[in-house]
């Protein structure tokens, strides 16, 4: 399992001209670690994160997911692979409040075909995975802010995802859930193999990185070992 960006390229429309968010990147994300993005507020890391996911297309450059080239694929190609290989975490949890937790995640694995039964041990295998073996039947409003976010890092496993894409997952919750939200992520990625690539502000989640990668106006800075 990999993630492979090769000279990427992003630019946005901005006023008569255009501003570059991403600027000729290149970055090698391997299976089982986990590659932390940091980097100033509006220096491209979502960005990124958006073009790594295939939500946007860059302007130039290729995005490898799992060995498997995107560009000049259709979208309906593109939703498909999504689907089957990325997880994608955004800073909110955007779940949908009339599902309890194990429905959130079966949702997902119903989109891609599979059982409702099969789904279903799936989801509470997940759940209890992340802590939340007794909250499957609770709603959103139900639970915490740390718990929410931990049925959203659940819910990107369902489908069992090459590539893990996560983006400040912790900023809404105080340091002792936060930390617990990283060592979820940071085992999970070993355990399953999966590329990873967490954008943090938070200094202290880069000590479980494997890799840290700074943006700087679109541009990777360096990589350094924690
Ligand atoms: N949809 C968009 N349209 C136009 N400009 C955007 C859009 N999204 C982000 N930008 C700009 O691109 C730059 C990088 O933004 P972003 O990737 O969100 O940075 P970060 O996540 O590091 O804060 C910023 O200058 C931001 O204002
Ligand atoms: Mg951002």
């Amino acid at each position: 399992m990999s993630l492979d960006l090769h000279d990427v390229t992003l630019t946005y429309p901005d006023g008569d001209g255009r501003l570059t968010a991403l600027d000729r990147v290149t970055l090698n994300v391997p299976g089982g670690g986990l590659t932390a993005v940091v980097g100033p507020s509006g220096s491209g890391k979502s960005s990124l994160l958006a073009v790594a996911a295939t939500l946007i297309a860059p302007d130039r450059g290729t995005v490898v997911i799992d060995g498997t080239e995107t560009t000049g694929m259709t979208r309906g190609e593109l939703t498909g692979l999504r689907r089957r290989k990325v997880g994608i975490v955004f800073q909110q949890a955007n779940l949908i409040p009339s599902l309890t937790a194990a429905e959130q995640l079966q949702v997902m694995a119903r989109l891609d075909g599979r059982s409702p039964a099969g789904a279903r041990t799936r989801a509470m295998e997940l759940l209890e995975a992340v802590g939340l073996a007794g909250q499957a039947a609770r709603r959103p409003h139900g639970l915490s802010g740390g718990q929410r976010q931990r049925v959203n890092i659940a819910r990107a496993l369902m489908n069992d995802p090459a590539v893990l894409l996560v983006d400040e997952p912790t900023s809404a919750l105080d340091h002792e859930r936060g930390a617990a939200v990283i060592e979820l992520i940071t085992g999970l990625t070993r355990r399953r193999g999966t590329a990873t690539v967490l954008v943090t502000h938070d200094r202290a989640h880069l000590a479980a990185a494997d890799r840290i990668v700074q943006v700087h106006d679109g541009r990777l800075r360096h990589t350094a070992a924690p």
